[in-house]
C-alpha cells in the first residue's frame, strides 16, 4: 500500500486522544511512562535509555517499543530521539571542527558512524545537524554549528542528513530559524533571512531531512515555535517539506515567557496554527487541544495534518514494518573502524594558524619534549559539548599520544599540567612549567576551554583564554625557546599577544575521542594540517560580529589604513571610513584560512565563460601547485562578488570549494562550473533573482586574497 494510503488508513482509525498522543514527546524511560505509551498518549520519547544505566539499551528500547506496538490499541510505533551531534560513544570533533575539514564525504561518514552506534543503543532519531549560521563566537553553541557561511553549512548539513538517514536514524534540521545566541531574540531582514539563514534548511529539505526542530528564539518579534510565516509558508509551503516539525524543549510553553501567548492554551493554539507538529516535553497540546477544538479555536485539519506528518516519517523510517532494533550490535561501539574514522576527522579538522620558522613539524631530533597546560590531558574536555554518550576513558589525549610517540623514538615527555583547569587562576605551577620548558628540546603548550564553557546556555562575554592561561604562556615563553601552542576550544578565541609570540598555533577545536593522536601526528609530522577556518576569528570581542561576507558600505575600510588617530588630529571628514580607531577592521584569522607544512601556488586563472546568460554556467579554472616538500591537502575555494545589484551584496560569497591532494611539485587544474542560479539573491521585492551585470570572482585558498577575475551575466 502506498505511503499516503497507509497514513490515511491509520489516521482514520485514530481517536482524538490517540492523535494528540502522537503530538507529544516525553523525556526518559521512567516506568510511569509505560502506561502513557500503552494508552497511545505518546508519539515519541527522547533520552529513553542512557547506556550507562542499561546494560543493553537496545533491549530497553525494544521493551518500550513492544508496549507501543503490541499493547496499545492501534500499535503505532514510537520514534526515539537523542542528541547525537558529533559521534556517539565514539566522539568526533565538534561540528565546527568538522566544518573546518570542508569535506562533505567525511562529514557524511561521520554521521553514518554516529547513526550506527546510536541505533545499536536504541535510538532512531537524532536532533542533528544544527545548521544555524553562526557569526557570534560569544555563543556557546557555535561549537555545534557548521560555521558562518550558508554554502558550507548547506553542503555539510546535507551530507550529515544523508549519513544519519542511510543508517536508519531520522535527522532533524535545527534550530529553525534564525537562532544565534541562547534563547535570544533575532532581528533579521527577510532578504538576509532567505539568502543566509534559511539557505541551509532548504538544502536539508532537498537532502530528504525527515524532521526539523523549531527554535527557542523569537524572530522579528514572533517566536520561531509560533511562526506560521517561517514554518507553514516557507518550510512546509515553499520548500515543500513533508516530514514533521518538533518543537525545541518546552519552546511551545515558553511563548508565554516571550510575552507572545497569554497562557498554555494560547501557546498550543499558536504553535499548532504555526505548524509545530510535535511538542517536546511541555504539555500544551496534551492539555488544551480538545478544548481548543471544541471551541473552534483550532481546526481539526491542523491536527490531522500534524499526525499524518508524524505517521509518514514513522512509516518512511520503517518503524511500522520493522519497529524493533537489533540487540546484538553493541560491538560497533568504538570499533577499530570507528576509531580510525574519528582520528581521520580530527586530523582533517585541525587548522594551522601560525608556523614561524617552520617550528612545526617538530624535528625528529627532539628527544625531550615539554608538554604543558590544562588541556594536554583532559579527556572529558577534548570530547567537547553535546557528547554525553562519549567515554572519556576511551580518549587518547595529546599527552598520552605524545608520550607514546616520544617513547617510540627513545625520547621522553616532561609534563606539567600547570593549571588545574582552563579557568584556574593560580600561578603556583608556573615555575615548574618554565623549568620543564628549559630542560626540553621543544615545548608544546596545550591551552583552550574546558568543554563546559562551550555548548548550550554557555555564552561568554569575553573570548580570551580563560583563567591564567595567558600568564602561563608568558611564563613558559620566558625560557626563550620556541613555544608551540595547541588550542582545544569550542569557538574562536582571542589570543592577544600569543598570536605574535607563539612559534606555532594549531587549532584543534574539541577534537573528540582520538583528538590526542591526531594532535600528536600533526605536531610530529606524521600528518599534515589541512583544515580551513569555517568561522572568522576576531581580534577582540569588540569586533563581533565579524565575518568575511560583509557589505562594502559607501565608505569601505582601507586595508592599509593606519589604526589610530594621533592626538590633535584636526577633524577631516575626508578620511572617514567604516572602520575602528583602535583595531584593524579585519578579523585576526579570516574565514577559509589555514596553513600547511607545504605551500601552494595559484596561477593561470581562466574565466572560460566571460559572459553568460541566466540559466547557463560560469566555468572558471586555475592551476594549483604544491610548491613544497610534502604531500598535502588544500581546499580550493571559489568566491564571487555581485558588484552592483538592486540590493547591496556582500564583498564576497563562497560559491564552491574542492578539497584536493597534491604531491610535492604536482599541479592540478581545478575547474569550477557554477550555474548562474547560484548567483541568485532576494531583491527588495523578495524575488529570488539573478541580475545581469559584472561579477568579480576569486579562486583562492582563503577568503582573503587569491586569483581575481571577472565575468558578466548578460541580459536576455
Ligand atoms: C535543547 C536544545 C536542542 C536539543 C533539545 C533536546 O534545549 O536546544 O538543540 O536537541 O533540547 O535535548
Amino acid at each position: 500500500m502506498k505511503e499516503d494510503a497507509r497514513v490515511e488508513s491509520v489516521l482514520a482509525a485514530m481517536t482524538f486522544d490517540e492523535k494528540v498522543g502522537q503530538m507529544w514527546q516525553i523525556n526518559g524511560g521512567a516506568a510511569a511512562h509505560e502506561a502513557l505509551v500503552r494508552e497511545g498518549r505518546v508519539g515519541s520519547v527522547l533520552n529513553l535509555a542512557y547506556w550507562r544505566e542499561h546494560a543493553n539499551p537496545a533491549a530497553h528500547y525494544n521493551r518500550f517499543q513492544r508496549i507501543a506496538v503490541e499493547e496499545s490499541r492501534l500499535g503505532i510505533p514510537l520514534i526515539v530521539g537523542r542528541d547525537v551531534i558529533h559521534g556517539f560513544r565514539t566522539v568526533l570533533p565538534i561540528p565546527l571542527g568538522q566544518a573546518a575539514a570542508f569535506d562533505d564525504a567525511l562529514a557524511e561518514e561521520g554521521a553514518a558512524l554516529a547513526a550506527r552506534e546510536a541505533r545499536a543503543h536504541g535510538i532512531n532519531w537524532t536532533f542533528a545537524p544544527m545548521v544555524d549560521i553562526s557569526r557570534d563566537p560569544r555563543w556557546g553553541r557555535i561549537a555545534e554549528s557548521l560555521g558562518e557561511d550558508p554554502l558550507l553549512a548547506s553542503r555539510l548539513g546535507a551530507a550529515m542528513v544523508r549519513g544519519f538517514q542511510r543508517e536508519g536514524v531520522a535527522a532533524c534540521g535545527k534550530h529553525y530559524v534564525g537562532y544565534g545566541r541562547d534563547y535570544n531574540t533575532a532581528n533579521i531582514p527577510e532578504g538576509l533571512l532567505r539568502d543566509v539563514y534559511l539557505a541551509p534548511f532548504e538544502a536539508l529539505v532537498k537532502a530528504g531531512c525527515m524532521t526539523f526542530m523549531s527554535a527557542f528564539n523569537d524572530l522579528n518579534g514572533v517566536p520561531a515555535s509560533g511562526n506560521p510565516f517561517t514554518l507553514r509558508q516557507i518550510l512546509k509551503g515553499q520548500f515543500g517539506f513533508d516530514g514533521f516539525v518538533v518543537s525545541d524543549w518546552g519552546s511551545v510553553e515558553e511563548m508565554i515567557a516571550h510575552g507572545f501567548c497569554e497562557d498554555r492554551s494560547a501557546a498550543a493554539q499558536a504553535a499548532l496554527h504555526a505548524g509545530v507538529d510535535m511538542e517536546m516535553v511541555s504539555r500544551c497540546y496534551t492539555d488544551n487541544l480538545r478544548r481548543l477544538l471544541d471551541a473552534g479555536l483550532v481546526e481539526k485539519a491542523w491536527i490531522d495534518e500534524a499526525v499524518a506528518r508524524i505517521l509518514r516519517i514513522k512509516l518512511r523510517l520503517g518503524l511500522f514494518d520493522d519497529p524493533y532494533l537489533p540487540e546484538d550490535r553493541l560491538s560497533v561501539t568504538l570499533c577499530d573502524a570507528h576509531r580510525a574514522l574519528a582520528k581521520r576527522a580530527a586530523l582533517a579538522s585541525a587548522v594551522l594558524l601560525r608556523n614561524e620558522g617552520a617550528a612545526l613539524p617538530l624535528s625528529a631530533a627532539v628527544k625531550t619534549l615539554a608538554v604543558i597546560g590544562p588541556l594536554a590531558d583532559a579527556p572529558r574536555d577534548q570530547l567537547g559539548c553535546w557528547a554525553m554518550d562519549g567515554e572519556p576513558e576511551a580518549c587518547v589525549t595529546p599527552l598520552a599520544a605524545l608520550r607514546a610517540a616520544l617513547a617510540a623514538r627513545g625520547g621522553t615527555v616532561r609534563y606539567v599540567q600547570a593549571l588545574a583547569g582552563s579557568r584556574d587562576t593560580s600561578p603556583a605551577q608556573f615555575a615548574a612549567a618554565r623549568a620543564a620548558a628549559e630542560a626540553a628540546d621543544a615545548v608544546v603548550l596545550v591551552l583552550g576551554e574546558e568543554e563546559v564553557l562551550s555548548g548550550e546556555a554557555h555564552c561568554r562575554a569575553y573570548l580570551d583564554l580563560p583563567g591564567a592561561q595567558h600568564g602561563l604562556f608568558d611564563a613558559v615563553a620566558a625560557c626563550g625557546k620556541p613555544v608551540v601552542v595547541v588550542v582545544l576550544a569550542g569557538r574562536p578565541l582571542t589570543l592577544g599577544a600569543i598570536n605574535d609570540r607563539a612559534a606555532a598555533i594549531l587549532w584543534a577545536w574539541h577534537p573528540g575521542t582520538l583528538g590526542g593522536e591526531a594532535v600528536a601526528d600533526l605536531l610530529l609530522g606524521c600528518a599534515v594540517p589541512s583544515g580551513k577556518l569555517p568561522v572568522s576569528f576576531p581580534r577582540t570581542v569588540g569586533q563581533v560580529p565579524v565575518f568575511y561576507s560583509r557589505k562594502n558600505t559607501g565608505r569601505p575600510p582601507q586595508d592599509d589604513a593606519r589604526v589610530g588617530v594621533p592626538e590633535g588630529t584636526p577633524l577631516d571628514p575626508k578620511g572617514f571610513t567604516a572602520s575602528y580607531l583602535d583595531c584593524d577592521y579585519r578579523p585576526k584569522y579570516p574565514f577559509g584560512f589555514g596553513l600547511s607544512y607545504t605551500t601552494f601556488a595559484y596561477d593561470g586563472l581562466q574565466i572560460r565563460t566571460p559572459a553568460v546568460r541566466s540559466g547557463e554556467s560560469v566555468v572558471i579554472a586555475a592551476a594549483v601547485t604544491n610548491t613544497g616538500a610534502c604531500a598535502a591537502d588544500e581546499t580550493v575555494q571559489l568566491y564571487i562578488r555581485d558588484v552592483t545589484a538592486s540590493a547591496t551584496r556582500p564583498v564576497k560569497e563562497l560559491k564552491d570549494y574542492m578539497r584536493i591532494t597534491l604531491k610535492p611539485g604536482e599541479t592540478r587544474q581545478v575547474v569550477f562550473s557554477l550555474p548562474t542560479a547560484a548567483l541568485a539573491f532576494h531583491d527588495p521585492a523578495m524575488r529570488r533573482v539573478v541580475e545581469p551585470g559584472r561579477f568579480q570572482v576569486w579562486v583562492a585558498g582563503c577568503s582573503d586574497g587569491g586569483l581575481q577575475g571577472e565575468f558578466a551575466v548578460v541580459g536576455e
